[in-house]
């Protein structure tokens, strides 16, 4: 059933507008609008002449969006994928314009709380998973589907859970007598795959984890929007990103520390590192939520916000 109250508690929202360094007048990106905390924070901070624009894949996001649309003039919403941000840059005219881009990535509380969208384990919904429910394929049709390799292989590495294969085997053997269709029906199975138990962690959380990383195509999805991120900001623009796990922020750190580093050449050559055209600069060190925000939104835990400017 829709919780119709569910909402969400944006993460870091204090540490992640001081950071974005808000020009009034500025054009900045809100690659995951979710229910609009961040970009309600950014649209305090501009000008009449400021615009925002907010993206999102989700249909519920989106009408979120567009009932702020109506209400502020300096706010846009557009449903794609973050991956898809050059498009819509053009489609503005605000190519190498752009003064700030905010990417929160992950799922949003809603997401979670509705069990008809079929992410969480604790509720009973069809195994569906995706961010927009009108694209692509919902977990249910690829696990029907799948070879157990690759079912292994996604259990394994993007749930960096170890024991990928003996759940994948037991998808693969319970899918051939019985359709795995429901969210409840997946965790039970994989709880009964586990050879143990863990302290505090439901056994399906990696692999509810992974399943939906994979149907939403969010690790490629990320490295395409860091690229084109630095593409669209001007000079001076920052990115700032929110993760909330550790693949997601490896991603991150690596990216933004290789182009902090700039020209890829031996370390013996005879250069000084501001020749080597680092394109951003690193703007203060990885935040976390202190103890205020973790008391009143746990889900903050695992949230870790880095910050860059594009020099050139
Ligand atoms: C953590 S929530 C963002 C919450 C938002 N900052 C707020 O304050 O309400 C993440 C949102 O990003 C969206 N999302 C995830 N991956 C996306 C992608 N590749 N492109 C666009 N939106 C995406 C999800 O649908 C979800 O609404």
């Amino acid at each position: 059933m829709t919780d119709s109250h569910s909402e969400h508690l944006p993460v870091l929202l204090n540490e992640t507008i001081a950071a974005l360094a808000v020009k009034a007048d500025g054009f900045y990106i809100d690659g995951t609008f979710g229910r609009g905390g961040h970009a309600r924070q950014v649209l305090a901070q501009l000008s009449d002449n400021g615009r925002l624009i907010g993206l999102d894949k989700d249909p519920a996001a989106i009408a979120t969006g567009q009932a702020l649309e109506k209400e502020d003039p300096r706010f846009t919403i557009e449903q794609c994928s973050f991956a898809d941000m050059t498009d819509v840059v053009n489609d503005h005219l605000w190519q190498g314009r752009v003064d700030g881009i905010l990417l929160d990535i992950g799922v949003s509380s809603p997401q979670i709380d509705e069990a008809e969208r079929g992410f969480s384990f604790q509720k009973d919904g069809p195994l569906d998973m995706r961010m927009n429910p009108d694209a692509g394929i919902s977990a249910a049709e690829w696990l029907a589907t799948a070879k157990v390799e690759d079912i292994t292989f996604v259990i394994k590495t993007l749930g960096e859970e170890r024991f990928g294969k003996r759940i994948a085997n037991a998808i693969v053997e319970t899918r051939e007598h019985t359709p795995i269709v429901s969210t409840t029906q997946l965790a039970a199975l994989v709880d009964k795959a586990m050879p143990f138990r863990e302290k505090n962690k439901h056994p399906a959380t990696r692999t509810f984890q992974a399943i939906r990383i994979y149907i939403n195509n969010e690790l490629e999805d990320l490295k395409v929007a860091l690229e084109h991120s630095l593409d669209v900001l001007a000079v001076g623009g920052r990115l700032a990103v929110i993760t909330f796990h550790s693949l997601e922020d490896r991603i991150v750190k690596r990216y933004f520390r290789d182009e902090a580093r700039g020209d890829d050449l031996p370390s013996n050559f005879p250069i000084t590192a501001d020749q080597l055209n680092p394109r951003i600069k690193l703007v203060g060190k990885a935040i976390k939520a202190g103890n205020e925000e973790l008391d009143v939104n746990p889900r903050a835990r695992s949230a870790v916000l880095r910050v860059v400017e594009k020099l050139l």
